[in-house]
Protein backbone atom coordinates (compact mmCIF):
# COMPACT_ATOMS: atom_id res chain seq x y z
CA UNK A 1 0.00 0.00 0.00
CA UNK A 2 2.80 2.33 0.51
CA UNK A 3 3.60 2.37 -2.84
CA UNK A 4 0.29 2.72 -4.02
CA UNK A 5 0.18 6.13 -1.92
CA UNK A 6 3.84 6.98 -3.34
CA UNK A 7 2.62 6.98 -6.87
CA UNK A 8 -0.21 9.23 -5.98
CA UNK A 9 2.24 11.77 -4.64
CA UNK A 10 4.66 11.62 -7.23
CA UNK A 11 1.99 12.41 -9.43
CA UNK A 12 0.10 15.44 -8.35
CA UNK A 13 4.27 16.46 -7.80
CA UNK A 14 4.50 15.83 -11.89
CA UNK A 15 0.72 17.72 -12.36
CA UNK A 16 1.31 21.02 -10.55
CA UNK A 17 4.75 21.15 -12.30
CA UNK A 18 2.93 20.11 -15.49
CA UNK A 19 -0.04 22.12 -15.42
CA UNK A 20 2.18 25.18 -17.31
CA UNK A 21 0.74 25.16 -20.49
CA UNK A 22 -3.01 24.70 -19.95
CA UNK A 23 -2.60 26.93 -16.61
CA UNK A 24 -5.86 28.30 -16.65
CA UNK A 25 -8.00 25.57 -17.76
CA UNK A 26 -7.95 21.92 -15.87
CA UNK A 27 -9.91 20.09 -19.40
CA UNK A 28 -8.40 17.19 -20.72
CA UNK A 29 -6.33 16.47 -23.78
CA UNK A 30 -9.29 16.57 -25.79
CA UNK A 31 -10.85 19.69 -24.90
CA UNK A 32 -8.70 22.58 -25.80
CA UNK A 33 -9.80 24.94 -28.41
CA UNK A 34 -10.33 28.34 -27.54
CA UNK A 35 -7.75 28.94 -24.62
CA UNK A 36 -4.83 30.93 -24.96
CA UNK A 37 -2.02 30.32 -23.49
CA UNK A 38 1.78 31.43 -22.48
CA UNK A 39 4.22 29.96 -25.16
CA UNK A 40 5.96 27.18 -23.82
CA UNK A 41 9.33 28.15 -23.40
CA UNK A 42 7.96 31.33 -21.39
CA UNK A 43 5.66 29.42 -19.27
CA UNK A 44 8.92 26.77 -18.86
CA UNK A 45 11.03 29.99 -17.45
CA UNK A 46 8.47 31.29 -15.02
CA UNK A 47 7.24 27.69 -13.76
CA UNK A 48 10.91 27.11 -13.17
CA UNK A 49 12.03 30.41 -11.55
CA UNK A 50 8.85 32.28 -10.25
CA UNK A 51 5.96 30.45 -9.34
CA UNK A 52 6.93 29.23 -5.90
CA UNK A 53 6.27 32.92 -4.73
CA UNK A 54 4.13 34.30 -7.93
CA UNK A 55 1.69 31.44 -8.04
CA UNK A 56 -2.07 32.06 -8.16
CA UNK A 57 -2.54 32.96 -5.87
CA UNK A 58 0.47 34.96 -5.26
CA UNK A 59 2.60 33.84 -2.02
CA UNK A 60 5.24 35.24 0.10
CA UNK A 61 4.25 38.84 -0.53
CA UNK A 62 4.54 38.35 -4.42
CA UNK A 63 2.04 41.31 -5.68
CA UNK A 64 0.97 39.56 -8.99
CA UNK A 65 0.49 35.50 -10.38
CA UNK A 66 2.77 34.71 -13.39
CA UNK A 67 0.41 32.20 -14.83
CA UNK A 68 -1.67 32.76 -17.14
CA UNK A 69 -1.62 34.38 -20.51
CA UNK A 70 -4.38 37.09 -18.80
CA UNK A 71 -1.56 37.47 -15.92
CA UNK A 72 1.08 38.42 -18.27
CA UNK A 73 -0.93 40.50 -19.48
CA UNK A 74 -3.01 42.68 -16.82
CA UNK A 75 -1.79 46.27 -15.72
CA UNK A 76 0.66 46.03 -12.74
CA UNK A 77 0.66 46.96 -9.52
CA UNK A 78 3.61 49.19 -9.31
CA UNK A 79 2.80 51.07 -12.40
CA UNK A 80 -0.55 50.61 -13.74
CA UNK A 81 0.55 52.27 -17.40
CA UNK A 82 2.86 49.18 -17.76
CA UNK A 83 1.69 45.58 -17.88
CA UNK A 84 3.05 43.19 -15.68
CA UNK A 85 5.24 41.49 -18.71
CA UNK A 86 6.78 44.46 -19.08
CA UNK A 87 7.18 44.80 -15.59
CA UNK A 88 8.75 41.19 -16.32
CA UNK A 89 10.90 42.24 -18.29
CA UNK A 90 12.40 45.39 -16.47
CA UNK A 91 12.77 43.21 -12.92
CA UNK A 92 15.02 40.48 -14.19
CA UNK A 93 17.69 43.30 -15.55
CA UNK A 94 17.04 45.75 -11.92
CA UNK A 95 20.23 45.74 -11.09
CA UNK A 96 19.26 46.99 -7.43
CA UNK A 97 15.98 44.89 -7.26
CA UNK A 98 16.34 41.68 -9.01
CA UNK A 99 13.74 39.05 -9.63
CA UNK A 100 14.11 36.44 -8.64
CA UNK A 101 14.55 37.32 -5.34
CA UNK A 102 17.84 36.43 -4.24
CA UNK A 103 18.99 34.49 -7.31
CA UNK A 104 19.99 35.03 -11.31
CA UNK A 105 18.07 34.10 -14.30
CA UNK A 106 20.55 31.61 -16.31
CA UNK A 107 21.16 33.69 -19.33
CA UNK A 108 19.27 31.49 -21.77
CA UNK A 109 16.45 31.63 -19.58
CA UNK A 110 16.35 35.61 -19.32
CA UNK A 111 16.95 35.34 -23.17
CA UNK A 112 13.68 33.62 -23.99
CA UNK A 113 11.46 36.27 -21.59
CA UNK A 114 13.30 39.26 -23.99
CA UNK A 115 13.08 37.90 -26.77
CA UNK A 116 8.92 36.95 -25.86
CA UNK A 117 8.34 40.58 -24.31
CA UNK A 118 10.14 42.30 -27.36
CA UNK A 119 8.01 40.57 -29.74
CA UNK A 120 5.08 42.28 -27.70
CA UNK A 121 4.53 39.61 -24.90
CA UNK A 122 1.71 37.94 -27.57
CA UNK A 123 -0.24 34.85 -25.80
CA UNK A 124 -0.34 31.81 -28.13
CA UNK A 125 -3.74 30.20 -29.43
CA UNK A 126 -4.47 27.12 -27.72
CA UNK A 127 -1.81 24.97 -25.91
CA UNK A 128 1.21 23.33 -26.07
CA UNK A 129 -0.02 21.08 -27.51
CA UNK A 130 -1.88 22.49 -29.92
CA UNK A 131 1.55 24.37 -31.16
CA UNK A 132 2.75 21.22 -32.22
CA UNK A 133 4.54 20.21 -29.47
CA UNK A 134 4.40 17.03 -27.08
CA UNK A 135 2.66 18.24 -23.98
CA UNK A 136 2.97 17.08 -20.42
CA UNK A 137 -0.27 15.99 -20.18
CA UNK A 138 -1.69 15.30 -16.66
CA UNK A 139 -2.57 13.98 -13.95
CA UNK A 140 -0.13 11.02 -14.26
CA UNK A 141 -0.79 7.44 -15.28
CA UNK A 142 -2.35 4.91 -17.44
CA UNK A 143 -5.91 6.17 -16.06
CA UNK A 144 -5.49 9.41 -17.83
CA UNK A 145 -4.45 7.78 -20.95
CA UNK A 146 -6.67 9.44 -24.25
CA UNK A 147 -7.43 6.32 -25.64
CA UNK A 148 -9.67 3.15 -24.54
CA UNK A 149 -8.56 0.40 -22.85
CA UNK A 150 -8.06 -1.61 -26.11
CA UNK A 151 -5.96 0.41 -27.71
CA UNK A 152 -3.50 0.27 -25.13
CA UNK A 153 -0.17 -1.48 -24.98
CA UNK A 154 1.36 -2.10 -21.48
CA UNK A 155 5.22 -3.35 -20.90
CA UNK A 156 5.96 -4.12 -17.55
CA UNK A 157 8.20 -5.58 -15.25
CA UNK A 158 7.95 -9.14 -14.83
CA UNK A 159 9.45 -11.82 -12.66
CA UNK A 160 9.89 -15.65 -14.76
CA UNK A 161 6.28 -15.79 -15.99
CA UNK A 162 4.88 -12.23 -17.32
CA UNK A 163 2.37 -12.42 -14.56
CA UNK A 164 4.53 -12.27 -11.57
CA UNK A 165 6.28 -8.85 -10.80
CA UNK A 166 9.89 -8.48 -10.42
CA UNK A 167 11.12 -9.71 -6.67
CA UNK A 168 14.10 -7.29 -6.40
CA UNK A 169 16.89 -8.54 -4.05
CA UNK A 170 17.30 -6.83 -0.77
CA UNK A 171 20.91 -6.53 -1.97
CA UNK A 172 20.39 -5.95 -5.43
CA UNK A 173 21.95 -2.41 -5.16
CA UNK A 174 22.27 -0.58 -8.32
CA UNK A 175 20.58 -2.68 -11.14
CA UNK A 176 19.82 -2.52 -14.44
CA UNK A 177 17.33 -4.68 -15.40
CA UNK A 178 16.46 -5.34 -18.67
CA UNK A 179 13.24 -6.96 -19.75
CA UNK A 180 12.46 -7.74 -23.23
CA UNK A 181 9.77 -8.22 -25.66
CA UNK A 182 9.03 -9.26 -29.00
CA UNK A 183 7.29 -6.57 -30.91
CA UNK A 184 3.82 -7.05 -30.84
CA UNK A 185 2.22 -4.92 -33.61
CA UNK A 186 1.86 -6.41 -36.57
CA UNK A 187 1.61 -4.05 -39.72
CA UNK A 188 2.42 0.07 -39.16
CA UNK A 189 1.76 1.06 -35.55
CA UNK A 190 2.03 4.24 -33.76
CA UNK A 191 1.84 5.66 -30.66
CA UNK A 192 -0.21 8.69 -29.95
CA UNK A 193 0.18 8.88 -26.11
CA UNK A 194 2.26 7.48 -23.33
CA UNK A 195 2.29 7.40 -19.71
CA UNK A 196 4.04 6.12 -16.55
CA UNK A 197 3.24 2.84 -14.75
CA UNK A 198 5.58 3.56 -11.49
CA UNK A 199 4.49 0.11 -9.52
CA UNK A 200 7.00 0.14 -6.73
CA UNK A 201 8.19 3.76 -5.69
CA UNK A 202 10.69 2.68 -3.51
CA UNK A 203 13.25 0.87 -5.75
CA UNK A 204 12.38 2.15 -9.05
CA UNK A 205 15.18 4.84 -10.18
CA UNK A 206 14.01 5.64 -14.01
CA UNK A 207 13.22 3.22 -17.07
CA UNK A 208 13.92 4.03 -20.45
CA UNK A 209 11.90 1.86 -23.23
CA UNK A 210 14.11 1.60 -26.22
CA UNK A 211 13.59 -0.37 -29.90
CA UNK A 212 16.66 -2.80 -31.15
CA UNK A 213 17.18 -4.82 -34.16
CA UNK A 214 19.35 -7.71 -32.12
CA UNK A 215 17.13 -10.53 -31.38
CA UNK A 216 16.13 -10.70 -27.54
CA UNK A 217 13.76 -13.07 -25.34
CA UNK A 218 10.19 -12.69 -26.04
CA UNK A 219 9.52 -12.38 -21.93
CA UNK A 220 12.97 -12.31 -21.09
CA UNK A 221 14.32 -10.71 -17.43
CA UNK A 222 18.09 -10.07 -17.32
CA UNK A 223 20.53 -7.86 -15.94
CA UNK A 224 21.22 -5.08 -18.92
CA UNK A 225 23.47 -5.51 -21.71
CA UNK A 226 21.77 -3.33 -24.50
CA UNK A 227 22.76 -3.99 -27.96
CA UNK A 228 24.77 -1.05 -29.50
CA UNK A 229 21.94 -0.44 -31.76
CA UNK A 230 19.41 0.30 -29.39
CA UNK A 231 17.26 3.37 -29.65
CA UNK A 232 15.88 5.30 -27.07
CA UNK A 233 11.28 5.27 -27.37
CA UNK A 234 10.32 7.10 -24.55
CA UNK A 235 11.98 7.29 -21.19
CA UNK A 236 10.54 8.15 -17.22
CA UNK A 237 12.19 9.81 -14.38
CA UNK A 238 10.85 11.05 -11.28
CA UNK A 239 8.80 13.90 -11.95
CA UNK A 240 8.08 12.58 -15.53
CA UNK A 241 4.31 13.14 -16.77
CA UNK A 242 1.97 11.39 -18.96
CA UNK A 243 3.21 11.99 -22.89
CA UNK A 244 0.10 13.03 -25.69
CA UNK A 245 1.56 14.01 -28.96
CA UNK A 246 -0.38 16.38 -31.08
CA UNK A 247 -3.42 15.46 -33.15
CA UNK A 248 -1.72 14.81 -36.74
CA UNK A 249 1.17 13.28 -35.71
CA UNK A 250 2.25 9.66 -34.42
CA UNK A 251 4.59 8.26 -33.31
CA UNK A 252 6.65 5.75 -34.92
CA UNK A 253 6.81 1.74 -33.49
CA UNK A 254 8.89 -0.75 -34.12
CA UNK A 255 7.50 -3.68 -37.07
CA UNK A 256 7.06 -7.16 -35.63
CA UNK A 257 10.88 -8.63 -36.96
CA UNK A 258 12.19 -5.90 -34.08
CA UNK A 259 11.99 -6.00 -29.63
CA UNK A 260 11.42 -4.03 -27.18
CA UNK A 261 13.39 -3.60 -24.20
CA UNK A 262 12.37 -2.20 -20.81
CA UNK A 263 15.74 -0.79 -18.77
CA UNK A 264 14.51 -0.36 -15.07
CA UNK A 265 17.28 1.36 -13.37
CA UNK A 266 16.48 -0.29 -9.30
CA UNK A 267 18.03 1.13 -6.59
CA UNK A 268 17.32 -0.95 -3.58
CA UNK A 269 20.19 1.15 -1.44
CA UNK A 270 17.67 0.77 1.48
CA UNK A 271 17.69 -2.94 1.34
CA UNK A 272 13.54 -3.39 1.16
CA UNK A 273 13.46 -6.81 1.22
CA UNK A 274 9.83 -6.75 -0.03
CA UNK A 275 10.25 -4.85 -3.12
CA UNK A 276 7.90 -6.77 -6.44
CA UNK A 277 7.88 -4.50 -8.72
CA UNK A 278 5.52 -3.96 -12.25
CA UNK A 279 6.60 -0.54 -13.11
CA UNK A 280 6.72 0.24 -17.06
CA UNK A 281 4.77 2.22 -19.33
CA UNK A 282 1.58 1.77 -20.48
CA UNK A 283 0.78 3.57 -24.63
CA UNK A 284 -1.89 4.61 -26.78
CA UNK A 285 -1.44 2.66 -30.39
CA UNK A 286 -3.03 2.53 -33.57
CA UNK A 287 -2.40 0.87 -36.93
CA UNK A 288 -5.00 3.83 -37.96
CA UNK A 289 -1.71 5.76 -38.93
CA UNK A 290 -1.79 9.77 -38.51
CA UNK A 291 -0.45 11.53 -41.23
CA UNK A 292 2.88 12.88 -40.07
CA UNK A 293 5.28 10.15 -38.33
CA UNK A 294 7.31 11.21 -35.45
CA UNK A 295 10.70 9.26 -35.18
CA UNK A 296 13.43 9.53 -31.98
CA UNK A 297 16.66 10.65 -33.21
CA UNK A 298 20.16 10.81 -30.92
CA UNK A 299 22.66 13.54 -30.42
CA UNK A 300 25.33 13.94 -28.51
CA UNK A 301 28.67 11.93 -27.94
CA UNK A 302 30.02 8.93 -27.43
CA UNK A 303 33.51 10.31 -27.24
CA UNK A 304 33.47 10.85 -23.41
CA UNK A 305 36.76 10.81 -20.93
CA UNK A 306 36.78 13.16 -17.81
CA UNK A 307 39.94 13.00 -16.02
CA UNK A 308 39.96 12.39 -11.60
CA UNK A 309 38.96 15.64 -9.77
CA UNK A 310 38.05 17.68 -12.94
CA UNK A 311 35.42 20.61 -12.84
CA UNK A 312 33.74 21.79 -15.96
CA UNK A 313 34.73 19.56 -18.40
CA UNK A 314 32.79 19.98 -21.79
CA UNK A 315 31.70 17.01 -23.95
CA UNK A 316 31.07 18.13 -27.73
CA UNK A 317 29.19 16.18 -30.02
CA UNK A 318 28.47 17.47 -33.21
CA UNK A 319 25.47 16.43 -35.95
CA UNK A 320 25.35 17.49 -39.64
CA UNK A 321 21.87 15.66 -40.77
CA UNK A 322 22.05 14.60 -44.60
CA UNK A 323 18.28 15.91 -44.85
CA UNK A 324 16.93 17.62 -47.68
CA UNK A 325 13.86 18.66 -45.71
CA UNK A 326 12.98 20.41 -42.81
CA UNK A 327 12.86 18.38 -39.70
CA UNK A 328 10.31 19.78 -36.63
CA UNK A 329 11.61 19.18 -33.45
CA UNK A 330 8.75 18.39 -30.78
CA UNK A 331 10.61 17.67 -27.73
CA UNK A 332 13.79 17.39 -26.13
CA UNK A 333 15.48 14.73 -23.97
CA UNK A 334 18.52 15.28 -22.31
CA UNK A 335 20.33 12.12 -20.35
CA UNK A 336 23.34 12.35 -18.60
CA UNK A 337 24.40 10.74 -15.80
CA UNK A 338 25.41 11.69 -12.22
CA UNK A 339 28.72 13.84 -13.09
CA UNK A 340 25.96 15.41 -15.60
CA UNK A 341 25.78 19.77 -14.79
CA UNK A 342 24.60 21.18 -17.87
CA UNK A 343 23.40 19.85 -21.41
CA UNK A 344 22.99 22.10 -24.01
CA UNK A 345 22.18 22.04 -27.75
CA UNK A 346 22.57 24.62 -30.16
CA UNK A 347 21.70 24.98 -33.49
CA UNK A 348 24.02 26.33 -36.59
CA UNK A 349 21.65 27.88 -39.00
CA UNK A 350 23.76 26.94 -42.54
CA UNK A 351 26.35 25.62 -40.27
CA UNK A 352 27.06 28.97 -39.23
CA UNK A 353 28.33 30.05 -35.35
CA UNK A 354 27.29 33.20 -35.97
CA UNK A 355 23.32 32.52 -36.26
CA UNK A 356 23.11 30.46 -33.26
CA UNK A 357 19.76 29.33 -32.00
CA UNK A 358 19.23 27.55 -28.78
CA UNK A 359 17.20 24.08 -28.54
CA UNK A 360 17.64 23.46 -25.29
CA UNK A 361 19.63 24.32 -22.53
CA UNK A 362 19.50 22.76 -19.58
CA UNK A 363 21.66 24.45 -16.90
CA UNK A 364 21.55 22.57 -13.99
CA UNK A 365 20.87 18.55 -14.92
CA UNK A 366 19.55 16.82 -12.42
CA UNK A 367 19.88 13.15 -13.03
CA UNK A 368 17.19 12.37 -10.51
CA UNK A 369 14.86 14.69 -11.54
CA UNK A 370 14.80 14.41 -15.88
CA UNK A 371 12.54 15.53 -18.25
CA UNK A 372 12.18 16.81 -21.61
CA UNK A 373 11.79 20.17 -22.98
CA UNK A 374 8.85 21.10 -25.64
CA UNK A 375 10.31 22.52 -29.01
CA UNK A 376 8.73 23.53 -31.93
CA UNK A 377 12.18 24.36 -33.44
CA UNK A 378 12.49 23.44 -37.42
CA UNK A 379 15.98 22.19 -38.37
CA UNK A 380 16.78 23.76 -41.98
CA UNK A 381 19.21 21.37 -44.25
CA UNK A 382 22.53 22.67 -43.78
CA UNK A 383 22.34 23.49 -40.46
CA UNK A 384 24.23 21.64 -37.67
CA UNK A 385 23.05 20.86 -34.24
CA UNK A 386 25.82 21.07 -31.62
CA UNK A 387 25.43 19.29 -28.17
CA UNK A 388 27.34 20.21 -25.16
CA UNK A 389 27.73 18.31 -21.90
CA UNK A 390 29.17 19.88 -19.04
CA UNK A 391 30.51 17.63 -16.30
CA UNK A 392 32.54 17.68 -12.59
CA UNK A 393 34.47 14.26 -11.96
CA UNK A 394 35.20 14.82 -8.19
CA UNK A 395 36.26 11.42 -7.69
CA UNK A 396 39.95 9.60 -8.37
CA UNK A 397 39.08 7.80 -10.90
CA UNK A 398 38.81 8.78 -14.87
CA UNK A 399 35.13 8.38 -16.41
CA UNK A 400 34.46 7.55 -20.12
CA UNK A 401 31.52 6.80 -21.75
CA UNK A 402 29.55 3.53 -20.68
CA UNK A 403 25.96 2.62 -19.54
CA UNK A 404 26.14 2.17 -15.87
CA UNK A 405 25.96 4.23 -13.39
CA UNK A 406 29.75 4.99 -12.52
CA UNK A 407 30.01 5.88 -16.56
CA UNK A 408 28.71 8.85 -18.28
CA UNK A 409 26.28 9.55 -21.07
CA UNK A 410 26.10 12.74 -23.37
CA UNK A 411 23.25 12.23 -25.40
CA UNK A 412 19.74 14.68 -26.16
CA UNK A 413 16.99 12.02 -27.53
CA UNK A 414 15.49 14.32 -29.81
CA UNK A 415 11.30 13.17 -30.72
CA UNK A 416 11.06 14.73 -34.24
CA UNK A 417 9.46 14.44 -38.04
CA UNK A 418 9.11 13.71 -40.08
CA UNK A 419 10.64 9.85 -40.71
CA UNK A 420 13.44 9.19 -40.79
CA UNK A 421 14.27 12.44 -38.71
CA UNK A 422 18.01 13.65 -37.62
CA UNK A 423 20.95 11.21 -39.18
CA UNK A 424 24.08 11.26 -40.48
CA UNK A 425 26.04 8.73 -42.44
CA UNK A 426 25.78 5.56 -41.20
CA UNK A 427 23.23 6.98 -38.78
CA UNK A 428 20.47 5.93 -40.80
CA UNK A 429 19.15 2.48 -39.30
CA UNK A 430 19.50 3.63 -35.41
CA UNK A 431 18.36 7.31 -36.08
CA UNK A 432 21.87 8.53 -34.68
CA UNK A 433 23.01 11.97 -35.86
CA UNK A 434 26.90 11.58 -33.91
CA UNK A 435 29.31 13.14 -36.09
CA UNK A 436 32.56 11.09 -36.01
C1 LIG B 1 11.06 34.06 -3.54
C2 LIG B 1 9.83 34.68 -4.04
C3 LIG B 1 9.86 35.27 -5.42
C4 LIG B 1 10.33 34.72 -6.57
C5 LIG B 1 10.94 33.32 -6.76
C6 LIG B 1 10.11 35.68 -7.60
N1 LIG B 1 9.52 36.78 -7.09
FE1 LIG B 1 8.91 38.43 -8.11
N2 LIG B 1 8.31 39.34 -6.40
C7 LIG B 1 8.40 38.78 -5.15
C8 LIG B 1 8.01 39.76 -4.16
C9 LIG B 1 7.98 39.54 -2.66
C10 LIG B 1 7.68 40.94 -4.86
C11 LIG B 1 7.23 42.29 -4.27
C12 LIG B 1 8.44 43.05 -3.78
C13 LIG B 1 9.25 43.61 -4.90
O1 LIG B 1 8.68 44.20 -5.83
O2 LIG B 1 10.48 43.49 -4.85
C14 LIG B 1 7.88 40.62 -6.27
C15 LIG B 1 7.63 41.51 -7.29
C16 LIG B 1 7.77 41.21 -8.63
C17 LIG B 1 7.39 42.07 -9.72
C18 LIG B 1 6.79 43.47 -9.58
C19 LIG B 1 5.32 43.42 -9.93
C20 LIG B 1 4.79 44.83 -10.15
O3 LIG B 1 3.57 45.01 -9.99
O4 LIG B 1 5.55 45.71 -10.51
C21 LIG B 1 7.69 41.43 -10.86
C22 LIG B 1 7.47 41.93 -12.28
C23 LIG B 1 8.25 40.17 -10.51
N3 LIG B 1 8.28 40.05 -9.15
C24 LIG B 1 8.69 39.24 -11.42
C25 LIG B 1 9.29 38.02 -11.08
C26 LIG B 1 9.81 37.11 -12.05
C27 LIG B 1 9.79 37.30 -13.55
C28 LIG B 1 10.31 36.06 -11.34
C29 LIG B 1 11.01 34.85 -11.89
C30 LIG B 1 11.98 35.06 -12.94
C31 LIG B 1 10.09 36.33 -9.93
N4 LIG B 1 9.48 37.53 -9.83
C32 LIG B 1 10.45 35.46 -8.92
C33 LIG B 1 8.79 37.49 -4.85
C34 LIG B 1 9.36 36.60 -5.76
Amino acid sequence: MSARSTIVRAGFVAFTLAASCSSNESAGPTERSSTTSLPCDVDDVLERNCRSCHSSPPKFGAPVALVSADDLAAPSKSDPSKSVATRVGERIHDPVAPMPQGAKLSAADMATLDTWIAGGAKAIQGTCADAGSIADAGPVGPDFLPCPEEERTTFLAHGDTLADPYPLAADAGNLYMCFSWKAPWSGTHQATAFAPVIDDARAVHHWILYETATPQIDGGAKKCAMPFDAKFLQGWAPGGTNRVLPDDIGLALPSSDRWLILQVHYWNVAGYTDVRDRSGVAMCTTSNLRPKTAVVSTLGSANIDLPPRSTGTVVTGRCTPAITEPIHVLASGPHMHGRGRRLRTQVLRGGSESAIETLVDEPSFDFESQRSYPSSLVVQPGDVLRTECTYDNPTETRVTFGEKTEDEMCFNFVTVWPAPGLFNEGGRATQRCIDR
